[in-house]
């Protein structure tokens, strides 16, 4: 109890005695005080698995502090990433709408031209536009040239890497499959490695500078933690609401660890980059315990599912084994309509309004997260364009266990057209139109089917999709017309929408490079040329 107390104390005095000034800058400008505005951080770990979190799969003990947060607040059991790969998930949480809307389909590039479209509207643009501070720490990956840089996309601060921690070389590289080499030293070496860019090394940016490149990742997660908390400090003296997405480069490929391992109790890569997020994640937490937690709305999540043909380097679907498409070869995770692929972690932390040690089974997607937080903030839903999401609050506050009755899972880069729906959920009921087409850890890439009448599986019953209900079954032909009219129904309301484009195009000048001439673009803080033209 009394540790409990004095725990308490030093949290609270680490709040008020403002250790730090370096973002001060943002947080001075105009002192003006909006009240009653909540604080919102969303953060969001990159292809997490749902049997990563310890509260979701007993045979996880590696989130002791993830666990705690569901242990004081709400986990949800059946959430789901809008997409099954980076850019279009980001998208469709940033925007409140699928990719079939907003126009991000599949992943950029490191030489894209284009992001985010710009017509669309960021979830960033509308709190900063009702008085919030706003900041995105880490994986942005909706495009990095001009116009599209986070920086102009809503928010005030901006401190991490463009895209992936893969896409660009380092000097550790670390672990991946296959193993990845260093970033060239000399013009004489050649880059080799079949899967790995290292023609530029992987930059870090804060706001439209690149300050370091090649980016030491090792100390990555202690700097996010670092700016995390120093915004959260800064924001909260400030009389401003704020909002922070903290979009982790954990976990993906987990590369460069916290801890040599050498040490002892060194366990295998993933699970130690695991614990690192933990403890991220831990601080976090604390730091918002410490600075006002009744006004302050956390949301962790998942990207979307894990990378499984990095094989022991990726996370873990629980029991979503995809066990139809696995007897046929080729992956059910990421980049997969499985629920291995979109099934992802879910915990809403707010101390007195989300009731604690709370499970719900609610239908919910990341879409869900633009429409709660804009009604949070009593700010409008930006006009002329229909969204995905909706607003869930009422289930954050325990007032509602209605969730969606269907939800639809685009098409992420596996078979068929990129951004499409071959995909869908039904109250409890899944069916595809399409599958396979992704590669596994054993390197069996499972033959592309396209399924009609669609397979169709009851989850209550088949929580690994194994079996589709036989098409001549009463159950099958029940559910059948529901199905194809959700479908309808949807692609009608698609069609009748604003709907976006994105430019994918490529151009090797779009390469964030802070000094051209160099091999890999090498350049530390300390460079004085190192600014990217926006
Ligand atoms: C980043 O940009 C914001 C908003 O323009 C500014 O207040 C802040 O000082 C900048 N931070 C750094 C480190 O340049
Ligand atoms: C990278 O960061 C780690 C941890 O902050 C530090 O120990 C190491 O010296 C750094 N490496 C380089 C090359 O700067
Ligand atoms: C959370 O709920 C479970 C049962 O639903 C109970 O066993 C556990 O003790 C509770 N934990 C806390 C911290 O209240
Ligand atoms: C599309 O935008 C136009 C204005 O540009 C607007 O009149 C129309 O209502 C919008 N459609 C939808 C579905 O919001
Ligand atoms: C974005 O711009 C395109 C092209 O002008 C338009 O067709 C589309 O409706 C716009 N999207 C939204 C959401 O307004």
């Amino acid at each position: 109890m009394e540790i409990l107390f004095l725990k308490m104390l030093l949290l609270l005095a680490g709040c008020l005695v403002g250790l730090f000034y370096h973002l001060s800058d943002l947080c001075v400008g105009e002192k003006r005080t909006v009240q009653n505005k909540p604080n919102f951080i969303v953060i969001l770990a990159d292809d997490v698995g749902w049997g990563d979190l310890g509260a979701n799969w007993a045979e996880t003990k590696d989130t002791p502090n993830l666990d705690q947060m569901a242990a004081e607040g709400m986990r949800f059991v059946d959430f789901h990433s809008a997409a099954s790969t980076c850019s279009p998930s980001r998208a469709s949480l940033l925007t409140g709408r699928l990719g079939i809307r907003n126009g991000v389909t599949h992943n950029f590039a490191v030489t894209s031209v284009g992001g985010l479209p710009l017509n669309e509207t960021t979830l960033a643009e509308v709190l900063k536009e009702a008085g919030y501070i706003t900041a995105v720490i880490g994986k942005w990956h909706l495009g990095h040239s001009g116009l599209y840089h986070p920086n102009f996309r809503g928010f005030d601060y901006y401190f991490g890497i463009p895209y992936s921690h893969d896409m660009g070389c380092t000097d550790t590289p670390g672990y991946n499959l296959p193993p990845c080499p260093a970033c060239p030293r000399h013009s004489a070496a050649t880059s080799h490695g079949r899967d790995c860019y290292t023609k530029v090394a992987l930059p870090l940016f804060e706001n439209i500078t690149i300050i370091q490149q090649p980016v030491n990742l090792t100390g990555l997660a202690a700097e996010y933690a670092e700016k995390a908390t120093q915004f959260i400090q800064c924001a909260s003296e400030s009389g401003r609401p704020f909002f922070l997405y903290l979009a982790l480069a954990h976990m993906h490929v987990p590369l460069v660890l916290a801890q040599p391992p050498s040490s002892p109790s060194f366990p295998e890569p993933y699970r130690a980059s695991l614990r690192e997020m933990d403890a991220l994640v831990g601080r976090i937490k604390d730091k918002v315990d410490g600075c006002g937690k009744e006004n302050t709305f956390l949301w962790f999540t998942g990207d979307n599912g894990p990378w499984a043909q990095k094989c022991e380097l990726a996370g873990s679907v629980g029991p979503f084994s995809g066990a139809w498409q696995r007897q046929r070869g080729g992956s059910a995770a990421k980049q997969t309509t499985w629920e291995g692929g979109h099934r992802v972690p879910a915990l809403a932390y707010w101390p007195g309004r989300i009731p604690a040690n709370v499970t719900s089974a609610a239908l919910l997607s990341t879409t869900d997260i633009f429409p709660t937080l804009v009604s949070l903030a009593k700010a409008s839903l930006p006009p002329n364009r229909r969204f995905d999401g909706s607003d869930v609050s009422e289930i954050l506050f325990g007032q509602s266990h209605q969730g969606h009755k269907t939800l639809f899972h685009p098409n992420s880069g596996a078979a068929g057209k990129d951004g499409e729906i071959k995909a869908l959920r039904l109250a409890q009921y899944k069916a595809f139109y399409t599958t396979g087409g992704v590669k596994a850890c054993d390197g069996s890439i499972g033959l592309e089917e396209h399924h009609q009448p669609p397979l169709i599986f009851n989850l209550d019953q088949d929580i690994q999709e194994q079996v589709p209900l036989d098409v001549k079954a009463g159950e099958y032909q029940a559910v059948l017309p529901a199905i194809t009219r959700a479908l309808t129904d949807f692609l009608q309301d698609i069609a009748t929408d604003n709907v976006s484009t994105a430019d994918y195009s490529h151009d090797p000048a779009a390469t964030p490079c802070c000094n051209p001439q160099h091999i890999v673009c090498r350049c530390q803080a300390s460079c004085s040329s190192c600014n990217s033209e926006p």
